[in-house]
């Protein structure tokens, strides 16, 4: 009867075993249920196996309950229509781990998911903050240059994606100490570091200065607030404490919000207001309070654990959004993971596929807009086809909204979540990042 009820589990959730691309699933490749908390104990932080599974009496349901228990409404538990009482104590009823509140209380213990679904919330407060903001006159500026690196360099790359098919000026992102030779008096110029210490922002915004460049700082304090004042440029002071990369909507929207007011670009603020429904919408939909079972960012986690994932863009407008994904795989995650950019991944990166012994751990996700146009999907199709065979998996995430901003967001926003489940799946902390610090603090002492 216990193998019965173990298997009934198995089909019912779905969860015990794996899943090819296509068919549902939640965790990955031969996980079983008491494999999790060894994981987890693998990686330093053992669990009591209770926080997975709850072995408890369930009394007998009543007739119409019990008839209930297959739909989507209540399926924690499984409950085998004939069974006399003395049988009840074989009964395994299962929380699947990313829907119990006790697995985050453990291992995401600096609350990131908390912060992530906080994601509209801040989108809102600087959006409005911006507003408000004096900025320098930019109407003769023939580039924005946004100088940022990791957590605080992604709303540059945001921005690049945003705007390239319609601003009348180019967007460079510049991620080093020293900034084009082009940049100056007719550059606008955004210094972004939530910390306002990052070596590489400090030298780039005082090579932009010496340089003559009008430029706006965004930061919660730092070297770079300080460095600001005394060269009189403006700044949006961000709250501090938080991990940069939870911060994007403030290190990003204060820059759409800049520009909308500087140039013609007043299409924007309605772009904002369809964005901000797209990213309420999605708190619900794949925020940690939705079960796994309809909650498509849990569930896409759980195909990609165990596999090295690689996200891939349709098309350069989405470039951001995948590179968002990677970094946030390795900061949250801790794995590696690569990205790529149709079409030129199309170009090169899928003759690697060829080596199928490596391509059998990559775990694909293709980042898709709505309304692509024929040659976009025709070309993500036949890549597919040609390419992809040996993938573990292959996943669409599509974008929401019908803005671009909408749709840079909600695919962010996606994969964040995603990026937290997995760490969680996977045994460890999101928060934490110990080699970048252990990196920083080497060099500052040397
Ligand atoms: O996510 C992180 O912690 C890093 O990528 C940082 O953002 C990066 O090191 C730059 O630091 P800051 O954001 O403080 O400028």
């Amino acid at each position: 009867l216990a193998l019965e009820l173990f298997q009934r589990g198995r089909r019912r959730f779905g969860f015990l075993q794996g899943e090819r691309a296509g068919q549902p699933l939640d965790l990955p490749q031969d996980f079983s249920p008491s494999e999790i908390p060894q994981r987890i104990a693998g990686a330093g932080k053992a669990l009591p196996p209770r926080c997975f599974h709850r072995h408890e009496q369930l009394p007998p349901l009543p007739r119409p309950q019990r008839d209930g228990v297959g739909a989507d409404v209540a399926p924690q538990f499984e409950q085998p229509a004939q069974i006399s009482p003395a049988q009840h104590g074989l009964i395994i009823p299962v929380v699947h781990p990313l829907d119990d509140p006790e697995t985050y209380r453990i291992l995401d213990r600096s609350g990131m998911a908390q912060l992530v679904v906080r994601f509209p919330e801040m989108a809102e407060e600087i959006w409005q903050s911006a507003m408000r903001l004096k900025l320098p006159s930019a109407d003769d500026a023939t580039a924005i240059v946004v100088l940022g690196m990791g957590g605080s360099g992604v709303g540059g790359d945001l921005l690049l994606s945003l705007l390239a098919p319609t601003f009348p000026v180019p967007v460079i992102v510049v991620k080093d100490r020293r900034v084009p030779a082009f940049v100056g008096p007719q550059s606008l110029v955004f210094a972004c570091s939530f910390s306002g210490e990052t070596e590489e922002t400090l030298a780039a915004y005082e090579m932009a200065k010496d340089a003559g460049a009008p430029a706006v700082v965004i930061s919660s304090g730092g070297a770079l607030a300080s460095l600001a004042a005394q060269r009189g440029d403006p700044v949006v002071a961000l709250p501090p404490g938080l991990p940069p990369r939870a911060a994007v909507p403030y290190l990003f929207l204060p820059m759409v919000s800049a520009l909308r007011r500087l140039t013609h670009m007043g299409e924007l603020s309605g772009e904002w207001a369809e964005a901000r429904g797209v990213l309420a919408a999605l708190i619900e939909e794949v925020g940690p309070s939705a079960r796994a079972e309809r909650n498509p960012a849990k569930r896409l986690a759980g195909r990609l654990a165990g596999h090295l994932p690689a996200v891939y863009a349709s098309s350069p407008t989405l470039a951001a959004a995948a590179y968002r994904w990677k970094c946030q795989f390795n900061e949250n995650s801790k794995t590696l993971a690569l990205w790529n950019t149709f079409p030129e991944l199309t170009h090169n990166e899928t003759v690697g596929w060829e080596d199928e012994a490596l391509a059998r751990q990559i775990a694909v996700v293709l980042l898709r807009e709505p309304d692509e146009e024929p040659a976009v999907a025709r070309r993500v199709i036949a890549t597919r086809e040609v390419a992809f065979g040996a993938a573990v998996s292959v996943d669409e995430v599509r974008a929401r909204g019908n803005s671009r901003l909408a749709r840079l967001l909600s695919l962010v926003l996606f994969g964040d979540f995603v990026s937290v489940y997995l760490a969680i799946l996977r045994g460890v902390d999101p928060t934490p990042v110990a080699r970048i610090e252990e990196i920083k603090r080497r060099l500052a002492a040397s």
